[in-house]
């Protein structure tokens, strides 16, 4: 059961749910509540008797940074969104970066997610190392994808800020138990190998965790790595598991969500026409990686995926999706990682996950180049 309120001081919009999360929804995202109605995701009933939300989206004043940690393995994508989050400090408060191994190796995303900070000139960013490998497989990494380094493209200097001291998952864990409940997001990128093994080794973390919204899985297009497995469910299944089974409110962005979120040569043009070093750089990445991916799908451009997370939490009415039952496959072979996303509500299990299925495209380009855009601005300051 759905009920939409108004909460009095904020006067931001939450959805409660009978699990007593709060799902946060703020004014800025007042079309999606048509989408949430359509959806069956909250009662007509109650918006008709609280009212309409702003007629003006994402500029309301009470409007209050959501506390965000990444958990990130860099990646040009996930690049990109770390640059988005540094670009929004008006909706997003970035509390730190946790690397994981995924992509490339740790040594190497714990760099990188270094390198992007340096990029926007936020060496100040608190970035922590984490697990080096799954928790019970070894490690299956995409440099066929990502390049040697990861990153490769742009040629960027090495970083010199250091790594924030202590593990990843330490820090996961003090933010959560600091930070007053329900007021900080969970945003994995990549592997959930960090994000399980703090809900394992401190169970009492999942009830205060805002949301966790993730890049990870698909339904309708199954699979990139396997025939049926996205890469980041695939590399750690059993990680995957444990977060859908966490009882935390979760957004899942898979694939059907970021294959339409295509770099074409336009939206190319339009990152490198910012003229700046982030600009150049984005333009750049998602040249290295779009040789790979016209190729492998004979698309128009190459799939932006994690920058669908940032965005999300932006502008979460470019989004469409359906609160669902979502289980993990982590026996078979044939289908290991697999997301088995009950869409058609079939098998009578209590929904877990609210699984995206659609992006406005347009929008989020939009979106994310006038972003970066400000990232120069700041620069000049
Ligand atoms: C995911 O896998 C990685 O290669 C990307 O960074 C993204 O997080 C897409 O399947
Ligand atoms: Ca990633």
């Amino acid at each position: 059961m759905w009920d939409l309120v108004k909460h009095e001081e904020c006067e931001t919009w939450k959805f409660r749910t009978s699990r007593t999360h709060w799902w946060l929804c703020q004014v800025q995202c007042g079309p999606n509540i048509a989408m949430m109605i359509a959806n069956g995701l909250c009662n007509p009933q109650c918006v008709r008797k609280i009212g309409s939300p702003s007629p003006n989206p994402g500029r309301h004043s009470h409007m209050v940074p959501r506390k965000i940690i990444i958990d990130t393995d860099p990646g040009q994508d996930d690049a990109v969104a770390i640059l988005l989050a540094l670009a929004s400090p008006e909706e997003i408060e970035l509390l730190g970066i946790t690397a994981v191994a995924g992509n490339v190796p740790l040594s190497l995303t714990a760099k990188n997610a270094r390198i992007v900070c340096e990029l926007a000139n936020r060496a100040d960013v608190a970035v922590y190392a984490g697990c080096d490998a799954p928790l019970k497989r070894p490690l299956v990494t995409a440099e066929h994808v990502h390049g040697k380094t990861g990153l490769d493209g742009p040629v960027l200097p090495d970083p010199i800020m250091p790594l924030a001291p202590g593990h990843a998952v330490d820090f996961i864990i003090d933010t959560l138990r600091t930070e007053p409940i329900g007021t900080v997001t969970l945003c994995p990128l990549g592997p959930l190998t960090n994000i399980a093994t703090v809900l394992a080794r401190a169970p009492d973390i999942a009830p205060r965790i805002q949301e966790i919204v993730l890049m990870g899985g698909a339904y309708f297009e199954v699979g990139n790595i396997t025939p049926t497995a996205e890469f980041n469910i695939f590399v750690d299944p059993e990680a995957a598991e444990v977060v859908f089974k966490s009882g935390a409110p979760i957004t899942a962005i898979p694939l059907d969500v970021t294959h339409k979120a295509l770099v074409t040569k336009p939206r190319n043009d339009a990152f490198r026409a910012l003229g700046t070093p982030v600009g150049v750089a984005v333009a750049e990445m998602t040249d290295f990686f779009e040789r790979f991916d016209k190729e492998k799908y004979g698309s128009v451009g190459a799939p932006l995926h994690d920058p669908c997370v940032t965005s999300y939490l932006i502008r979460p009415d470019l989004f469409s999706g359906r609160h669902i039952n979502v289980e993990i496959e982590t026996q078979s072979d044939l289908t290991l990682g697999m997301t088995v996303a009950d869409w058609w509500g079939v098998s009578g299990r209590t929904p877990n996950a609210t699984f995206m299925g659609d992006i406005d495209a347009d929008g989020f380009f939009a979106l994310l180049t006038e972003r970066l855009g400000r990232l120069w601005a700041r620069l000049c300051r």
